[in-house]
């Protein structure tokens, strides 16, 4: 079949198998430039929770090809049915394994709910059959709802909490900007935010695998977040999302006191467009506007670049925090030259000037590559096997 991008709002509902391999090929390649981390105490078995796309492949290609560890991955794809194709993350999973296997690295994948216990089983019984036990965990899910144990499901917003809010953003569709009037969440909406994106479930994960005994002498764990800057404050730090990461924090204090052989960590990241990302209001016009000045200033990263950095020169070295204890991976997207100049472009953006001022096209770029479109070397008019 030839496959096409199809998209449709901020998802494209096809993903190119040859692509995303050459897309996952291109990350291993830009880690293996890098070198290997000259640590002697560099984790050798990870385990990624969040693994098949954004910053959670990221960091398993960092861990792999920059550690040389053994990783296993949780992920929840779709399989291709003949007819659709397979998700991105999917085709990505897949690309991955082989090429650790070739690289004589252990990799194997749990495609399933990570918010169950089933999950959490099939991994636990996964690490004592295969890997002993493992002194990495990356906590990178992003995921619009979760079931809890007790059966409850859980929907996770996007919107600001306490008053509403409108702001510029750009309509995906069309590339214009227009004004995005995002309401307020109520209670119910702010708490099942935070039971979704919050830390309760990776506190679960440090019990269920501590409990097991599979967790090494010295563990570190890491999760995510992102803090911005004011624009986004409303809609990101300030909104029902930001609500789910303080907790994520807290998550991260709670797991330091209870289990004394894990080391929790919170990484702040970079901006970036992914599936999730591109779902937020108001973001993506802050992160072409982002692109624009990073790019020029020689400054722009993408998620490989950031978790290569990440993985090989901070997660290691405890005194490469904030005050808050968190580790800067948007020290760039931070420095106040870049943010001058976004905060300005920010106020003067209009349909007349955002194609000068804002790097749709990188945008653009970065999506399609996502779903494996417009990756340089790949022959988008050749048959290829979906399965
Ligand atoms: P993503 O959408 O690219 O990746 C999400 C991953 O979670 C995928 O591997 C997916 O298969 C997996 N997943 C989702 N639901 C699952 C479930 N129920 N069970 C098992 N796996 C599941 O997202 P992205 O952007 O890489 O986000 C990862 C983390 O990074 C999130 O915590 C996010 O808040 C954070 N972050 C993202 C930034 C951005 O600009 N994209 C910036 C800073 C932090």
């Amino acid at each position: 079949m030839v496959v096409e991008p199809r998209v449709k709002d901020f998802i494209c509902t096809t993903a190119h198998p040859v692509g995303c391999a050459q897309n996952v090929k291109n990350q291993i390649e830009y880690v293996k430039s890098k070198g290997a981390v000259k640590s002697d105490n560099a984790p050798k078995k990870v385990l990624v929770i969040g693994a098949s796309t954004g910053y959670g492949l990221a960091s398993r290609i960092a861990v792999a090809f920059g550690y040389g560890a053994d990783t296993l991955g949780v992920m929840f794809e779709k399989e291709s049915n003949g007819r659709r194709t397979a998700t991105a993350g999917f085709y990505n999973n897949r690309a991955f394994e082989e090429e650790a296997h070739k690289a004589g690295l252990y990799a194997k994948s749990i495609n399933g709910d990570a918010f169950s216990v089933e999950i959490k089983e099939q991994v636990i019984e996964t690490i004592k059959a295969d890997m002993g036990k493992i002194d990495m965990i990356v906590y990178s899910l992003a995921a619009p709802r979760r079931t809890t144990p007790d059966g409850t499901k859980y929907t996770s917003v996007l919107k600001t909490v306490g008053e509403e809010y409108t702001n510029k953003t750009l309509v995906l569709k069309d590339n214009t900007i227009t004004d995005a009037h995002i309401t307020a969440a109520n209670d119910d909406e702010i708490n099942a935010t935070i039971k979704v994106m919050g830390g309760e479930d990776w506190i679960d994960w440090m019990q269920a695998l501590s409990d097991a005994r599979v967790l090494a002498d010295n563990v570190i764990t890491v999760a995510y977040s992102y803090i911005g800057p004011k624009i986004t404050f409303p809609i990101y730090a300030e909104g029902s999302i930001g609500q789910a990461k303080k907790d994520l924090y807290k998550s991260a204090d709670i797991i330091n006191e209870k289990f004394p052989n894990i080391k929790a960590k919170i990484a702040i990241n970079k901006a970036l467009v992914t599936q999730s990302s591109a779902a937020i209001p108001i973001v993506p016009l802050y992160i072409t506007l982002l692109y624009k000045v990073m790019k020029e200033k020689g400054l722009h990263e993408g998620c490989i670049e950031q978790m290569q950095r990440l993985f090989m020169d901070k997660i290691l070295d405890d005194t490469q925090v904030d005050d808050n204890g968190f580790i800067r991976m948007d020290d760039w997207e931070m420095r106040d030259d870049v943010q001058e100049v976004v905060a300005e472009h920010w106020d003067t953006v209009n349909n007349d000037n955002v194609k000068d001022i804002a790097d749709i096209d990188g945008y653009w770029e970065d999506f399609y590559n996502m779903f494996g479109f417009k990756i340089d070397g790949v022959d988008y008019s050749a048959d290829v096997d979906i399965m």
